[in-house]
C-alpha cells in the first residue's frame, strides 16, 4: 500500500504548533537553535539556563510571543521536574527537549593532575543534568501521550579519547550511553532520542575554556579543520538539531556535525 510522505527537510513550518524547551538556550549552540526553531513554526520555545539577564535578552529579542526564559540549573532535580511540569501546566504539552546544557572542563584534567572535585562538579552538570533532562521531559511526554522528541548535545569527544580535559571526555561518553539507553525504553512510547555531536566551535564556551578572543579561538579550529573552506558555526549546529526534532523515524542516533574528524589532533577539542 503506497502511503503520501510529506518531506519535513527543508520546510519552513515543520516544527508548526511544537513546544519546545532548551537548556543552556541563553548562549552559544542553544541560543541559535531557539532562534531557528522559532523560525520553523514552535508554538513556543523555552529557554531554561542559569544566565537569567541574557536569556530573558534572548528570549525577548525572538519575540515574547515566541519564546519565554525560565530559570533552571539542570544540576538540580527539582529545578528541572519544576521546569518541565510547568511548561505543561502553561502551554499543555512538551513536543521537544534540546538537552544541551553543558559547561566545559580545564586542560589540567590529566589523567595523572585530575581534580576530583571539578570533576564532580563536571559531572553533574553534564552527566546528572542531561539524565534529570531526559528522565522529566520524557515523563510529561509519556504521561501526555505526545509522541515527542529530545535531543542531547554530545561532542566529538564522545566517540574519542582527549589529550587533556579527561574528565569532559568521560561526560560526553555518558551522553551516548543516556541516549542508546533512553531510545530504547522510550521508542514504545513513540518518543524518540538522539544526540548531535559538535567539533569544536566558537561559542563563549570554548572561549572561555581557552582564555582567549573569538577570532584566536577560531584559528585553533580553523588550523585543524579538515574541510577546507568553511568553519563550523552555531547554525549548522541547530540545523542538525531541527533534524533530528523533525524526522520522524530516526533515534537512538548520534548525529556528529565535525566536518572529518582528526582524532587527538587537539586537546582544544570540546
Ligand atoms: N562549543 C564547542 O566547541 C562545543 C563542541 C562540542 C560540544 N559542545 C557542547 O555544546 C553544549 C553547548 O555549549 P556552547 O558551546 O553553546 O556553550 P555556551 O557556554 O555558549 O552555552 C552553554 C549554556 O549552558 C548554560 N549552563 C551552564 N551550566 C548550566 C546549568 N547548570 N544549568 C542550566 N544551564 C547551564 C550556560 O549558562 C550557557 O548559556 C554543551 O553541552 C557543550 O559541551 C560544545
Amino acid at each position: 500500500m503506497y502511503h503520501m510522505f510529506y518531506s519535513t527537510v527543508g520546510n519552513h513550518r515543520s516544527l508548526e504548533g511544537k513546544v519546545a524547551a532548551i537548556t543552556g538556550g541563553a548562549s552559544g549552540i542553544g541560543e541559535a537553535t531557539a532562534r531557528l526553531f522559532a523560525q520553523h513554526g514552535t508554538r513556543m520555545v523555552v529557554i531554561a539556563d542559569i544566565q537569567d539577564q541574557l536569556g530573558k535578552q534572548v528570549a525577548s529579542s525572538i519575540g515574547i510571543d515566541k519564546c519565554s526564559y525560565v530559570h533552571c540549573d539542570v544540576s538540580d532535580e527539582d529545578q528541572v521536574k519544576n521546569t518541565v511540569e510547568s511548561i505543561v501546566e502553561k502551554y499543555g504539552q512538551l513536543d521537544i527537549m534540546f538537552s544541551n546544557a553543558g559547561i566545559a572542563s580545564s586542560s589540567e584534567q590529566t589523567v595523572l593532575e585530575l581534580d576530583i572535585s571539578r570533576f564532580d562538579r563536571l559531572f553533574a552538570v553534564n552527566v546528572r543534568g542531561m539524565a534529570l533532562c531526559v528522565k522529566h521531559a520524557a515523563r510529561v511526554m509519556v504521561e501526555g501521550g505526545v509522541r515527542g522528541s529530545i535531543v542531547c548535545t554530545g561532542s566529538v569527544a564522545a566517540s574519542h579519547g582527549l589529550k587533556s580535559r579527561t574528565d569532559y571526555c568521560m561526560t560526553k561518553h555518558a551522553v551516548l550511553g543516556l541516549v542508546r539507553s533512553a531510545s530504547l525504553q522510550l521508542g514504545e512510547h513513540g518518543i524518540r532520542v538522539n544526540s548531535v555531536s559538535p567539533n569544536g566551535l566558537v561559542t563563549p564556551l570554548t572561549c572561555r575554556m581557552q582564555g582567549k578572543s573569538v577570532e584566536e579561538v577560531e584559528k585553533v579550529f580553523e588550523a585543524f579543520a579538515r574541510l577546507k573552506g568553511v568553519s563550523l558555526k552555531v547554525e549548522h549546529i541547530a540545523d542538525a538539531v531541527l533534524f533530528l526534532a523533525s524526522n520522524e523515524f530516526v533515534s537512538g542516533h548520534d548525529l556528529v556535525v565535525d566536518g572529518v574528524y582528526v582524532p587527538g589532533s587537539s586537546s582544544t577539542t570540546t
